[in-house]
């Protein structure tokens, strides 16, 4: 797919991977961003990579509940890619009507004003935390989905939005559920950070870690350059209608397992608390992404060591405050 692309959330820590991307194969790319946890950091190579690959590169500040910011960013647009949302499973609990609003909320706005502006293709940043705690692993997409938390409440429904609009015919619609995303630029900063991102960050200071649980819950942890490239090929497929599609590598990790390999990576041990379990965290959860790969050909490709080794390397490299 040629032409311009919106961005939602594409100063966050995978919208921003998206840009680089997709300036890098030649589009233009617009991004709508309200700041609220991306960064201008993110985007610093943006300009220049549009210039050095013949593209254009433009950021409207603004929150994707506004009608009069989504218009003017869908306006001329080739295909909208939505990843702005409150991207956190326990800020949801402490502030469930905030997050229906923006994640379900500007989910309703930014498929609304792509209809009118006749942009053919959506693609939506969903998650695996639809499935809470799935019956079987892995989790292919016709189970059931049994949400356990507000965040995954509002993605079910912001996908629910992308089908209605699929089935009038009036987009082609394409909703990737995420399983847990890890690499440079994820933020550390919060308590509601990836678990790769908390742990690498405390391990670069030299201080302790915390682990919520007995650490043997298991995780599906998937490469952010993996995701990208799965919204690339959800961009370009030639597809109708809504496509559900499971974006994870299929390989269970524990959190326990990732402290081991990170103190590979780090060269040495890291001390690690223990806490209780949050509220909303599901148990187990590992992707069956075989809709992904006939659909779209896709499959997560990095391997975990390297995977980390890049993070890792991005972890120490860093400015800290
Ligand atoms: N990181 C993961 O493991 C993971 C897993 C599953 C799904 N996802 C989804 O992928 C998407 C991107 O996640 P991320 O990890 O990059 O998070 P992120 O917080 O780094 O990115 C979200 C971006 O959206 C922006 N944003 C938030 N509210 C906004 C609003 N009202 N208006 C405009 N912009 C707004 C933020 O400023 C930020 O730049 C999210 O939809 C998230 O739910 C992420």
């Amino acid at each position: 797919m040629d032409g311009l692309i919106l961005v939602t959330g594409g100063a966050g820590f995978i919208g921003s991977h998206l840009v680089d991307a997709l300036l890098t194969t030649g589009h233009d790319v617009r991004v709508l961003d309200d700041f609220s946890t991306g960064k201008q950091d993110n985007l610093r190579g943006a300009e220049a990579l549009a210039a050095a690959h013949g593209g254009h590169f433009q950021l409207i500040a603004g929150d994707v509940r506004s009608e009069f910011k989504m218009r003017d960013a869908v306006d001329g647009c080739a295909g909208v890619c939505h990843l702005a949302a409150v991207a956190s499973v326990t800020q949801s609990l402490a502030d469930p009507v905030g997050t229906g609003s923006v994640t379900h909320g500007g989910t309703v706005n930014a498929v609304r004003m792509a209809v009118d502006a006749e942009v053919p293709r959506f693609v939506l940043a969903s998650s695996c935390a639809v499935y809470g705690d799935a019956a079987e692993l892995p989790v292919a997409e016709t189970c059931a989905p049994r949400p356990l938390s507000p965040y995954a409440e509002a993605k079910l429904a912001a996908e629910q939005t992308c089908a209605a609009a699929a089935d009038a015919g009036q987009l082609a619609a394409v909703c990737l559920r995420f399983f847990n995303v890890y690499g440079p630029r994820q933020d550390p900063g919060s308590e509601y950070s990836g678990v790769i991102s908390r742990f690498m960050a405390a391990a670069a200071a030299g201080a302790p870690v915390t682990v919520y649980g007995d650490g043997l819950q298991t995780r599906d942890f998937v490469y952010v350059g993996d995701v990208v490239e799965a919204i690339l090929r959800a961009l370009q497929k030639p597809l109708s209608g809504v496509s559900v599609l499971n974006a994870g590598s299929g390989i269970p990790t524990s959190v326990l397992d990732v402290l081991g390999r990170l103190e590979e990576v780090a060269g040495g041990p890291i001390e690690r608390r223990f806490e209780a379990a949050r509220a909303g965290d599901i148990r187990d959860s590992r992707a069956d992404s075989g809709r992904a790969k006939w659909v779209l050909g896709w499959q997560a490709t990095e391997k975990f060591a390297s995977g980390l080794e890049k993070t890792w390397a991005w972890h120490v490299e860093r400015p800290r405050a």
